[in-house]
């Protein structure tokens, strides 16, 4: 295991599509170590695989210190209901926060690390979280889609 450099804003990688994981590799399993480790590093709420440079529709996900980290494989959204808008911000946007709408609750499909498939439902910051990871896989930001962007805070 190991704590990867984070992606930033402007490089490539953070614009592919991640490629979906046809097997859990030792790679594979190499790989979620290493985000769970980049995440708790960072003190990150999530991670997707390209941040740390992977094209790799993986993500990891803590929504809180007491709560186990999430693995999602090949995560999908199969439901996105209501509406909620808060602020993000992003471990490749550093200093940037922004409002975003996004689903108030969502129900997600996807393989755990020994490859099973698995749903799960998800409402309130837990879902919004969900959200901005797999829009990593698919190359976006929150900036994308942020109906606004705070003002930086004053240097204190
Ligand atoms: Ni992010």
């Amino acid at each position: 295991m190991a704590v990867k450099t984070i992606r930033t804003v402007g490089d490539p990688v953070l614009r592919l599509k991640a490629q979906d994981v046809s097997a859990i590799s030792e790679e594979i399993v190499a790989v979620l170590a290493d985000m769970v480790e980049t995440m708790e590093h960072y003190n990150g709420v999530g991670l997707a695989a390209p941040q740390i440079g992977r094209s790799l529709a993986i993500v990891v996900i803590r929504p809180s210190e007491d709560l186990p980290v999430f693995e999602f494989v090949n995560p999908v959204i199969t439901s996105c209901s209501g509406q909620d808008i808060d602020i993000e911000g992003c471990l490749s946007v550093p200093g940037t926060f922004g409002r975003v709408s996004r689903c108030s609750e969502i129900e997600l499909e996807y393989q755990d690390r020994q490859g099973r498939r698995k749903r799960l439902k998800a409402a309130g910051l837990f879902a919004r979280i969900i959200q901005h990871e797999l829009d990593h896989l698919a190359g976006v930001l929150f900036v994308d889609k942020a109906e606004s962007i705070l003002p930086e805070e004053a240097e204190s």
